[in-house]
């Protein structure tokens, strides 16, 4: 109980996702007091790539309405992101978000561990592409605790609560939220560190025939394999230098790791500079006329 921040990356007002996290705040027991964002509608610029967050005082150098959404993060007490697919990705306000990220880390200690659950909304069956693991991935980037997502499909507005199975994810993910647990189907391979069901397909380390390949988690990083044993498949990961992240430890050891690049920036400039210096005049720009 308590204050449930609902992230919506949709445009579209009432849409799938709008109801699909209300939705969920109403199979939630007890009385928990509703914030929603939504994405596109507010002034999110691009990262600038400039680094400055990363240092005190740790904000962004841009005016936009970044601090109204990590000032919303950091007061709630669970967060729910839904995402409609757009050309099989999510929506691209929640990358936008994402990009801000280095943001995130003047905030570790009260974003770690927020129990939070997301949900992937496509028109098609199938045709979510990589919505899903968008969602998990800004999931773990707000540091939160992920205790579920889902893929849910519906078209038209409103849709996607016709019929059993949206309405049944939605208490799926309620549930989650109160308990922990997700109840995910036990049958889908999962990354035993962090939960993530998608991976990419690593070549063998030597040629010989094997019936274990080679995997790369895709929401943590972690390398590991996956086995077919006659009846299911498993899947084993290890941590690896620098996952992402499998503990607050974790993001505070990559925020220091990306500090630690401005000293090398610093070292490396000359080398660095002659390199970029000899691409300066090649191509020719094409640029808006100036007005
Ligand atoms: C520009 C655009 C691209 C879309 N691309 C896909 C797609 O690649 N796959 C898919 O299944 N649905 C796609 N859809 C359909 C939406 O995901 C679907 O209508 C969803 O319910 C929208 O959620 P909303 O009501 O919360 O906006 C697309 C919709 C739009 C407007």
């Amino acid at each position: 109980m308590g204050t449930l921040l609902g992230v919506i990356a949709s445009p579209r007002k009432f849409g799938n996702s709008e109801i699909f996290i209300k939705e969920i705040h109403r199979c939630l027991e007890g009385s928990w007091d509703l914030r929603l964002v939504r994405l596109p509608e507010l002034d999110l610029r691009p990262c600038l790539a400039c680094y400055q967050c990363l240092f005190e005082p740790m904000r962004c150098v841009q005016k936009d309405d970044l601090e109204l959404v990590l000032e919303a993060l950091v007061h709630a007490d669970a967060v729910v992101v839904a995402a409609p697919t757009y050309f099989l990705g999510a929506n691209a306000s929640l990358k936008r978000l994402l990009d801000r990220g280095l943001s995130f880390y003047a905030h570790i200690d009260a974003l770690w561990g927020k129990p939070a659950v997301g949900v992937a909304i496509a028109g098609v069956p199938g045709l979510e592409g990589y919505t899903k693991l968008m969602v998990d991935s800004f999931l773990k980037l707000i540091l939160a605790d992920h205790r579920g997502s889902e893929v849910v499909y519906g078209a038209l507005p409103g849709e996607v609560l016709l019929g059993e199975d949206g309405p049944a994810a939605a208490r799926k993910l309620a549930r989650a939220l109160e308990l922990g647990a997700d109840g995910s189907d036990p049958k889908t391979p999962r990354c035993p560190l962090c939960g993530g069901d998608t991976f990419r397909f690593l070549p063998p380390k030597e040629s010989k025939k094997s019936e274990v390949q080679r995997i790369r988690c895709m929401t943590c990083s972690s390398e590991g394999t996956v086995r077919w044993d006659g009846t299911s498949f498993s899947v084993e990961t290890v941590r690896g230098d620098h996952p992402f992240f499998l503990s607050r430890e974790d993001a505070v050891a990559h925020l220091e790791w990306l500090r630690t690049m401005k000293d090398l920036f610093a070292k490396r400039r000359d080398e660095l500079k002659a390199v970029t210096r000899a691409y300066k005049d090649t191509g020719t720009w094409i640029r808006p006329e100036k007005k």
